[in-house]
């Protein structure tokens, strides 16, 4: 499985999901892939944020060498499920969207706990450190369940 995270400057948010996901997998042995990228170009080629870094490097991760990207339409032919943060970023991906099968692998982040009520992720790039601590457990308790679905939808191939 390879799964793609969207924010919008692809500096807080995803890269959190990202390396928080990564993390998982190795702990669990699975060898899907995962990436980030964001919708705004204001940051790319920038490193993550600082404040997510120190919430990130709190929890044994280092995003340090993170690049900002943005998102492209081969995103679609390249993940299986594309997760985002908020609504801006659904309108986004989904008016990029080539088929019903490219909109079919959108969903909302926050939808892998709280199913079809499309709440978004906190942005926390205007607030302090504490925001960015809130939204990193958000991001792991989300990435806790998208790392249980992935190993049911691996029983169920075998
Ligand atoms: P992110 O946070 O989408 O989680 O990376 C933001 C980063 C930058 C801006 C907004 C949100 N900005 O407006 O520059």
């Amino acid at each position: 499985m390879k799964i793609l995270f969207v924010c919008t400057g692809n500096i807080c948010r995803s890269p959190m999901a990202e390396a928080i996901l990564r993390n998982k997998l190795n702990d669990a042995g699975l060898s899907d892939e995962t990436d980030s990228c964001g919708f705004e170009s204001f940051h790319v080629g920038d490193h993550p944020d600082k404040r997510a870094q120190t919430v990130c490097r709190k929890y044994g991760l280092d995003i340090s060498s993170h690049v900002a990207r943005l998102f492209r339409k081969s995103d679609f032919d390249r993940f299986d499920r594309i997760y985002v943060m908020d609504s801006s970023h659904y309108f986004n991906v989904s008016r990029t969207s080539r088929s019903a099968d490219d909109l079919k692998k959108v969903d909302y982040m926050l939808n892998l706990l709280f199913p079809g009520q499309d709440l978004p992720v906190d942005d926390p790039w205007y607030h302090d450190i504490e925001a960015f601590e809130n939204t990193y457990h958000q991001l792991d308790s989300a990435c806790d369940k998208l790392v249980s679905l992935i190993i049911l939808s691996k029983k169920h191939r075998q």
